[in-house]
């Protein structure tokens, strides 16, 4: 089984590289369906999910070719077919087919996506729309199947402003007869960079990135090439790594304005940064501050950000309170930080978080994709070896993360036990 193996202590310098967001590249390799043909896409094509992703959509007849830079994904020969059960359930993300499938062939049934360790993660807004744009949803043993002879243009207001709804009822409306338009909508980047690559296949969406997107439909889409945006939460992770280890680094290939409230809530803990035209230089060596953080949906702190900010404000010293508000359950990196020495309290969505002066080095789980990535900042920074296993979660969504992180200067190895 594979570990991280870190030996804590070491200060990190130098520059690193941020991947394309994963976050961005699922939904867009996703949209490609909707052109019937060959979609290019430059990305860090080694993210575990890229992989799942493609098998999802190769066992509905997708010809997907992965190398070091590119996906290519051509769609001419899909089928309406169901997509393999076990595979959905393994990502969320894989729901979001609906929507193309629903709009290029008026049916799909999919099997429900698992939950997964975070949350229940329903998909009753993703629903919702779907009828809203007139399809018919027939539910039933841990399958959904929709359809609609034709999808038409329609107002959907969101109960809450989920990222996958909004991305998946945008891929149902693009070809919708009419307009569509999706009220209090997220806001996040990666809804902007799906819409940017929906256009440039020649779609009519505007106002994504706010909470108001219209979509004017059209006949048809075509083929299209794209390079997504650049991974804020992996940005976010070094920036805090800086923190952590009271180091100085510079962050190359990131666009401030999806920073910004990481950078805000960074500053307020003390980080200075200087920001370039695409990329910050992060000092954490200055006596950091307690802060209180509540995770919302963007442009408020990322719950994506919440388990790696737990690990930096453990060792900073003073009382700092998170509280999660967007998943249920996404505070199991709290035990594995207190074996470590932290010394959190756990109160429903809230934590409080009382700084130590060190953390030792132990044996601890990667409990979920960025709670793995908290046991590396803590890593980092404790005293001694820490051994991370179950690190698939933290490979579905970085690159290399050791070999980024051992070229900064930390002593790092990633081993098969
Ligand atoms: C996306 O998940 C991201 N995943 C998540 O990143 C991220 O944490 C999340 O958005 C919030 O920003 C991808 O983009 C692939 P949501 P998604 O729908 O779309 C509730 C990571 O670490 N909800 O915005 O599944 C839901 O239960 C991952 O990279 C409903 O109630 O998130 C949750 O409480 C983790 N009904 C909240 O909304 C629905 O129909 C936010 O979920 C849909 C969602």
């Amino acid at each position: 089984m594979e570990r991280i193996v870190i030996k804590g202590g070491s200060k990190l310098s130098g520059t690193v590289k941020i991947s394309s967001a994963k976050n961005s590249v699922l939904p867009v390799i996703v949209a490609s369906v909707l052109s019937c043909g060959r979609c290019e896409i430059d990305s860090s094509a080694m993210l575990e999910d890229v992989h799942v992703i493609s098998e999802v959509l190769r066992s509905i007849g997708a010809d997907i070719c992965i190398n070091k830079e590119k996906i290519i994904i051509d769609s001419s020969h899909i089928r309406n077919g169901e997509p393999t059960g076990e595979l959905v359930r393994k990502m969320r993300a894989s729901f979001l087919i609906m929507g193309p499938m629903l709009s290029r062939f008026g049916r799909f049934k999919i099997s429900l996506p698992g939950g997964c360790n975070i949350g229940t993660r329903p998909i009753d807004l993703h629903l919702k729309g779907m009828i809203a744009l007139g399809a018919d949803i027939i539910l039933g043993h841990g399958y959904v199947e929709a359809k609609a002879s034709r999808l038409i243009g329609s107002k959907i207001y969101l109960d809450f402003p989920s990222v996958g709804a909004t991305e998946n009822l945008m891929m149902a409306a693009v070809m919708a007869e009419g307009e569509t338009i999706i009220e209090n909508a997220a806001e996040e980047p990666e809804i902007e960079d799906l819409a940017t690559f929906l256009n440039s296949m020649g779609s009519q969406v505007v106002g994504a990135g706010t909470g108001t997107i219209k979509i004017l439909g059209v006949n048809n889409l075509k083929e299209a090439n794209h390079t997504p945006i650049f991974d804020r939460i992996e940005a976010g992770t070094f920036m805090m790594a800086a923190g952590i280890t009271k180091s100085k680094i510079k962050i190359e290939g990131v666009n401030e304005e999806h920073l910004k409230p990481i950078i805000a809530k960074l500053t307020e803990m003390g980080i200075s940064m200087e920001i370039g035209n695409n990329n910050i230089i992060v000092d954490g060596t200055n006596e950091l501050r307690p802060v209180d953080i509540k995770t919302m949906p963007y442009p408020g702190f990322p719950t994506d950000m919440q388990a790696q900010m737990m690990s930096l404000l453990c060792t900073v010293k003073g009382t700092s309170v998170i509280t999660e508000t967007i998943f249920e359950n996404r505070f199991m990196h709290a035990t594995e930080l207190n074996r470590m020495g932290a010394n959190i309290k756990l109160d429903g969505r809230s934590a409080v978080i009382e700084g130590v002066k060190k953390l030792s080095g132990c044996e601890v789980k990667a409990t979920d994709l960025r709670g793995g990535a908290a046991m590396i900042l803590s890593g980092l920074a404790a005293e001694g070896k820490t051994e991370i296993s179950d690190i698939y979660h933290i490979d579905r969504g970085y690159v290399n993360i050791e070999e980024k992180f051992k070229k900064l200067g930390a002593d790092i190895d990633r081993y098969d036990i």
